[in-house]
């Protein structure tokens, strides 16, 4: 099965996606993260998952044996990538790491094997030229094994046959308006949902949209004020090819292990320091 993770920057998909992570990389064979930015050291902490750092060195000696190789003796891998430009990262290491799960996946008849990537829009950008295994990944079939999950907060400028082909999508908060144009083009339901400053929004949709019976946007929680600000959770619609819809708000969601995803540097107003 394969999921796209989808909102503006610092909505919480990473948060997410590692509660995801958390849950179903136990329940496969093999599972294997892309770190793109480095954040999910925390899986590694609680016990989940190994840690492996790529730097250039590594992208340049491994390849699908080696990658193979590793996953056989740690069958649950975080990938972190370590001073690689997005051009080394999606042909040395993404599309070797896919081609590797994938084999692995086909291995004997009942493997399984699990792919998450984060920043996706580095990895199955757009704009260039993609390694048809990249592509591959999100048009295998469910009889071979093989899953993953897309995460990145550019859907515009993510590969469509990603978009496409994927069977549930999770889509949080977007403010840009080509983004929410993207999002109304792969929904079933009025887009202004996903905008969070969105007023009047319209009540003929399913009861799953509301929030007790109110048609409000998604909303993103934060606790503290200035500088202590903190994100405590995020709603997001999920909604799949077989028509089903759900609202989530992530503050209902369990995770074990910590998320070091970065809150980021705040901006401030002159003359209102305090
Ligand atoms: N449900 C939650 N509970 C606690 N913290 C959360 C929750 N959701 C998000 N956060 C925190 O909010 C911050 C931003 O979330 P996150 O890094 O997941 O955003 P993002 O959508 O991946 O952004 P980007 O596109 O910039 O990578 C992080 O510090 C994250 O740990
Ligand atoms: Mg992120």
């Amino acid at each position: 099965m394969h999921g796209l993770f989808g909102a503006k920057s610092g909505w919480g998909k990473s948060w997410y996606l590692q509660a995801w992570m958390e849950t179903n990389a136990p329940r496969y064979d093999y599972f294997v993260c892309l770190d793109y930015a480095d954040e999910y050291r925390g899986l590694v902490k609680s016990g989940l998952a190994a840690h492996y750092i790529i730097g250039p060195k590594e992208a340049a000696a491994w390849g699908v044996d080696e990658y193979e190789q590793a996953l056989r003796q740690n069958p649950r891998l975080i990938l972190a990538r370590h001073e690689l430009t997005p051009e080394v990262w999606r042909e040395q290491v993404v599309a070797p790491v896919i081609t590797a799960a994938r084999r692995l996946a086909q291995s004997s008849g009942s493997s399984s094997a699990l792919t998450v990537i984060d920043e996706a829009h580095w990895a199955a950008p757009q704009d260039a030229k993609l390694p048809d295994i990249i592509k591959g990944m999100a048009t295998t079939g469910r009889g071979e094994g093989s899953s993953s999950l897309w995460a990145t907060q550019r859907l515009t400028e993510i590969d469509e046959t990603i978009i496409g082909n994927v069977m549930f999508q999770i889509l949080g908060g977007y403010t840009a308006s080509g983004d929410l144009n993207k999002v109304g083009d792969a929904v079933e339901y009025p887009q202004e949902f996903h905008n969070p400053n969105a007023m009047n929004l319209p009540s003929a949709v399913p009861e799953s949209l509301k929030v007790d019976g109110d048609s409000i946007p998604l909303r993103k929680f934060t606790e503290g004020e200035g500088d202590d600000k903190q994100t405590i959770g995020s709603e997001w619609i999920q909604s799949d090819d077989e028509g089903e819809i759900t609202r989530i708000d992530t503050r209902n969601v369990q995770m074990e292990a910590t998320h070091y995803g970065d809150e980021g540097m705040k901006l401030i107003a002159p003359g209102t320091e305090d």
